[in-house]
């Protein structure tokens, strides 16, 4: 391994967590970490490593590290997670070939005399005369770009949001305010296209994969930096939220899902040991392993994250990197709950 990757990280307090103009906006994934920050860790790494997020999610770190030319590969349980990662690192070259590919969808779906229908438990969220758009489209979804397909998800996200008056906040997602108010979904569609067009060279890999298995797919001795948020110890369900209403209209069976993620509290620490062992047989020697966790209230009592990962890591030299939360949700909750969290950065190595 290089000298650099011996450095400790340096980690700096940022004054904002957001960046609207990113293609992280795509869609409004549950957990979603800081664009942000990720660079921050991202851009101390000797450029060729192989970096790996067990826990990928929307591929906020897989996409960052593309940036700083590192091999990025990301696994996900969650369907929804593959969508959003393969379609932030396969864009069209040019915006106009995704422009001119949507467009043709949707002159094709507004001919269309037959469709299905989407499920009540979806179309309950629109306006009618929306739901049918979002059903019209859906009709050629497998044959989008992974591009498009990102955006078509995201879109409906917003219009569900849209329909709503705009209403639904974090913690009010799926409330029915009615009347629900008609928004054009093509319109929707349009524009997502235009604003999160960030192409990015592509050398990721993206496997549908659980992390309590990654060596089925990841090859031992083969990892530079593991660097993830994983799933909440308080069981935060990636299958709620908008995610519910995404699986009704691609008919995809969330109980399924949600029974093969980790979101089991009972289970968790048993789980994470398991992903813990295969990260350490997929890491080279020397690799370092980075988690973002954060303290986090259970029962009544506050379980300090950090401490909790340690336990049960089989990977030594740790290194506890804390902070306050800085412009996040969270802070909203620990506003409501009255607690007071930090976040720990919790860095090994093998
Ligand atoms: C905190 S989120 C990661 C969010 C991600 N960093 C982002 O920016 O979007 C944790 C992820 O763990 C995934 N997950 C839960 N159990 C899993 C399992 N057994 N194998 C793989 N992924 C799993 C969830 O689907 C969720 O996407």
């Amino acid at each position: 391994m290089s000298k650099k990757t011996k450095t400790e990280f340096i980690i700096e307090e940022l004054k904002s967590v957001n960046n609207p103009n990113s293609i992280h906006g795509i869609y409004p994934y549950r957990g979603k970490i800081s664009a942000l920050d990720a660079e921050q860790i991202l851009k101390q790494m000797p450029k060729g490593s192989v970096v790996l997020d067990p826990f990928c999610g929307s591929g906020t770190i897989v996409y960052e590290g593309l940036k700083y030319s590192l091999k990025t590969i990301g696994t996900d349980l969650n369907p929804i997670a593959i969508l959003l990662s393969n379609g932030k690192i396969n864009i069209p070259e040019s915006l106009s070939e995704a422009q001119s590919e949507i467009s043709k969808i949707i002159t094709k779906a507004k001919k269309l005399t037959e469709f299905s229908k989407m499920k009540t438990s979806a179309s309950k969220h629109f306006h009618g005369e929306t739901s049918e758009e979002i059903s019209r489209i859906a009709t050629y979804f497998e044959s989008m770009s992974d591009y498009v397909k990102a955006c078509f998800l995201g879109s409906i996200c917003l219009t569900a949001r849209g329909c709503n008056h705009y209403l639904w906040t974090s913690s009010t997602v799926g409330k029915d305010i009615t009347p629900k108010r008609y928004i054009n979904f093509y319109e929707k569609l349009e524009q997502k296209i235009k604003k999160h067009f960030y192409p990015i060279k592509n050398s990721s890999k993206i496997y549908n994969q659980d992390a309590r298995k990654l060596s089925n797919v990841i090859k031992p001795n083969s990892v530079d930096f593991v660097f993830t948020s994983p799933p909440y110890f308080d069981c935060l369900d990636y299958t709620a939220y908008y995610a519910k209403i995404i699986y009704d209209i691609l008919n995809v069976d969330r109980e399924t899902i949600r029974e093969g993620l980790i979101q089991n509290f009972k289970e968790y620490e048993k789980d994470m040991t398991l992903v813990l062992e295969e990260l350490y047989k997929v890491c080279k020697k020397g690799a370092k392993v980075i988690f973002v966790v954060g303290d986090k209230k259970i029962h009544g009592k506050l379980i300090n994250g950090g401490e909790f990962f340690n336990g049960i890591s089989p990977f030594k030299n740790v290194t506890f990197l804390e902070r306050t939360y800085s412009g996040t949700s969270s802070q909203i909750f620990d506003k409501i709950n009255n607690t007071k969290r930090k976040e720990q950065i919790v860095i090994w190595e093998k």
